[in-house]
């Protein structure tokens, strides 16, 4: 049983998408649906409900849209629709986020980097999820002078850096064999401690090529020369925010789907950007990248690589036949996206 969590915004405009072209590839998937975000706050005053979280631990894999709402913004933070992405995480333990960022060759107009820069980047941001400034202590409080303050700590301990440091040097052996570290060492203790224990687990695995790099650099080596990349590893801010920049190095926020997997191989699969508030309801919103985290929820959790290899061949197919959403300079709304990919699969 697959858990589908549309979310608010654009969420349930491209998990819609992504749920016609897995009926389309002839996946007979059975899914059940149910409110998560701002959605859910509205419908029973919490934005995770106790029942949606109880549906994502006994699903197979949860497919998620994207949670945010404006409205909520003034909420007291735990019940704001964030929390419902964060909730998920840490309650069913996905620590490791795999964010893969590769240009298909047909968008190379639609990148903001020059095409033969953009013609490079192929690489894979894996992302600790279950700690750092996310999860850390954090509070407002008043400093002694009577000023208003607030504060979020940082941390990682040894265990949870050691174990997404396995998961990089693990996806770079699958892949190219070259693993760049992303921290900010110069400053941070945190960082200190996680460059020494990557440092530490890379003699576990020889054949990997590890560098380190200081996360100021690597936002500026992204848009200089993507394709030095092959997989990063870093924390969860630095990552949430180099998976953001390195999305418009490959064309859009539209294109990048995610996995994040638990150690057993149990995983929810998102597109990495948000519920866009901007184009909800419009038909703006590009599908792809819930479309290539639904095949990879295939691959990753289902052992079905054949159907994930299927679907991202007819999204290529799609954008090669010229299928584009107006985030990728075209006029295609959401669900003639949808349509192209489901043309392009028969
Ligand atoms: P966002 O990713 O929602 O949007 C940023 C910009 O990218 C907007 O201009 C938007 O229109 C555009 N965009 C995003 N996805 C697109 C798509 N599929 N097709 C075309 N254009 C797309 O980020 P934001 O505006 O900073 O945040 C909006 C809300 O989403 C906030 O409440 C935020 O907390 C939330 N958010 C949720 C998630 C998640 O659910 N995992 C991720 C990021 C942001
Ligand atoms: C993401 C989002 C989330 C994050 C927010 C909505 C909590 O930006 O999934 O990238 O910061 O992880
Ligand atoms: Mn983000």
């Amino acid at each position: 049983m697959i858990a589908l969590l549309p979310g608010d915004g654009i969420g349930p405009e491209v998990i819609a998408e992504a749920v016609r072209v897995l009926d389309a590839a002839g996946c007979a998937l059975d899914f059940q649906q149910a409110a998560v975000g701002g959605a859910a706050y509205r419908e029973s005053g919490h934005p995770l409900p106790e029942t949606t979280l109880d549906l994502a631990r006994r699903a197979d894999a949860i497919l998620f849209g994207a949670v945010g709402d404006p409205a909520c913004d003034t909420l007291e933070r735990r019940l704001r629709p964030e929390q419902a992405i964060l909730g998920l995480r840490r309650e069913l333990a996905l620590f490791a986020n795999l964010r893969p960022a590769k240009l298909f060759a047909e968008l190379a107009d639609a990148s903001a980097l020059r095409p033969e820069v953009a013609a490079e980047i192929d690489l894979v941001i894996v992302r600790e999820l279950n700690g750092d400034v996310y999860f850390g202590e954090k509070g407002m409080r008043t400093t002694p002078a009577g000023r208003r303050q607030g504060y979020d700590v940082m941390a990682y301990d040894e265990d949870e850096v050691a174990r997404i440091a396995r998961v990089g040097f693990e996806t770079a052996m699958a892949r190219g064999r070259t693993l760049c570290s992303v921290d900010k060492a110069n400053v941070l203790e945190t960082s200190q401690l996680w460059r020494d224990v990557v440092t530490e687990i890379a003699s576990e695995y020889p054949q990997v090529a590890l560098s380190h790099m200081y996360v100021d650099n690597a936002a500026m080596q992204l848009v200089r020369n993507p394709g030095q990349f092959d997989v990063i590893v870093t924390g969860n801010l630095f990552g949430d925010i180099l998976s953001d920049q390195a999305s418009m190095c490959a064309g859009s926020i539209g294109m990048l789907p995610s996995a994040s997997l638990d150690s057993a191989g149990k995983g929810l699969y998102e597109p990495i950007h948000g519920s866009a508030p901007d184009i909800a309801g419009q038909g703006k919103a590009n599908p792809l990248a819930t479309i290539l985290s639904a095949a990879m929820m295939l691959r990753y959790s289902l052992g079905r690589a054949e159907e994930a290899d299927r679907i991202e061949a007819a999204v290529a197919a799609a954008l090669a036949g010229g299928a584009r959403t107006p985030d990728l300079g075209g006029t295609l709304s959401t669900s003639q996206m949808g349509d192209a990919v489901i043309e392009a699969l028969a």
